[in-house]
């Protein structure tokens, strides 16, 4: 059993050498892989940083090679990188014609990837992440944290985002201290990687409706985690690689200083869109607030904001706390 998982460990080491070479060493790899890289305005340094790769379009390029260094079928497909259908015995890639993101553990090792197709317009998933192995547990992973931990202590703060361009995308911008969820729901386990660095998280989602809806639902579980939080969406569309692209690096940072906001501002601006000055939605957007205060784990804290909910919305104190006693004993 040891053995067998060191074997994948292996042979996630030898397919990510393997879609690097790609990368960097076929003809195919630079023509299609490499000048998508540099559409995307990813400089070559980055694209080493994050070790970067290309999986050819041949159903087997990689599964043939495995199987010549001696790797066996089991193993490959227990890796998840073959496939062994009945009607191709010979087995086949998981990962064909698209660009490669390994996803690397706290130290580094490697242990799945993401691929990601190079036409927008074919109707398939846009990404393909590995499957959960012996030693891929997505709900345990983030990716960019083995290349963003330093940055995250030395700053004390811990940048949130969507997808895996954006961590890229903003490293090249000179802003290290970057993880994604990688488009599944942050989950506790997460949390306690971040948390072992500092326990200040900046969300930085896409200003769509995925977005804010993944936003609510990660300031809950941040907050019950004891995390302090700021949010903040991009304006028009722009999620934190094409907002990066359009502006120079100060002014990035310094858009990130200054329109994050605390979860209360945050949810408020949102949630009192919609409310056309009706008593009733005013009501069902602070009881929405409150929600929130409710998850805050440090009594104090969490009083302090019930202050902050009672002077923005010129409510009596007392009326908040019966409120949040409501919520709680929902909760539990
Ligand atoms: P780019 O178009 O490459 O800039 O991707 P993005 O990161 O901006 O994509 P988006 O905001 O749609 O999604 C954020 C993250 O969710 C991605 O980086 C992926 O990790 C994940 N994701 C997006 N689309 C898919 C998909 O079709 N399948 C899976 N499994 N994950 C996806
Ligand atoms: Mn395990
Ligand atoms: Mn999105
Ligand atoms: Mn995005
Ligand atoms: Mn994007």
């Amino acid at each position: 059993q040891r053995d067998q998982k060191d074997l994948i460990y292996k042979i996630h080491e030898v397919a990510n050498d393997f879609f690097i070479e790609q990368l960097w060493d076929a003809e195919e790899g630079q023509q299609i892989g490499l000048s998508y890289f540099r559409e995307r305005e990813l400089r070559q340094d980055i694209i080493k940083k994050f070790q970067l790769g290309y999986s050819p379009e041949k159903k087997d390029a990689f599964t043939e090679y495995a199987l010549a260094k001696g790797y066996d079928k089991d193993i490959l497909e227990k890796s998840g990188l073959s496939v062994f259908p009945e009607n191709a015995p010979k087995g086949v890639d998981r990962f064909r014609e698209r660009v490669m993101f390994p996803i690397h553990s706290f130290s580094g090792r490697v242990l799945g990837f993401g691929g990601r197709i190079l036409n927008n317009t074919i109707k398939t998933a846009k990404y393909l992440n590995s499957p959960e192995t012996e030693i891929y547990h997505k709900s345990n992973v983030l990716y960019g944290l083995f290349q963003s931990k330093q940055a995250i202590s030395k700053q004390n703060l811990c940048l949130l985002v969507e997808g895996y361009m954006d961590v890229i995308a903003l490293h090249q911008a000179g802003i290290e201290h970057v993880v994604a969820s990688s488009g599944t729901a942050l989950t506790v386990e997460q949390i306690k990687l971040i948390k072992r660095l500092t326990e200040n998280v900046t969300i930085l989602f896409d200003g769509d409706a995925a977005g804010i809806k993944a936003s609510f639902r990660s300031i809950d579980m941040l907050l019950s985690e004891g995390m302090n939080i700021r949010v903040l969406l991009f304006p028009d569309g722009d999620d934190p690689d094409s907002f990066s692209r359009k502006h120079p690096q100060d002014y990035v940072e310094d858009f990130i200083h200054k329109h994050a906001q605390d979860f209360i501002d945050f949810k408020a601006e949102i949630l009192f869109q919609n409310t056309d000055n009706d008593p009733i939605k005013k009501a069902e957007a602070i009881r929405e607030i409150v929600k929130s205060v409710a998850f805050v784990t440090n009594g104090l804290k969490q009083e302090i904001y019930l202050k902050e909910v009672a002077n923005k919305f010129k409510l009596s104190e007392q009326n908040l706390f019966n409120e949040l006693q409501l919520q709680k004993d929902y909760k539990d």
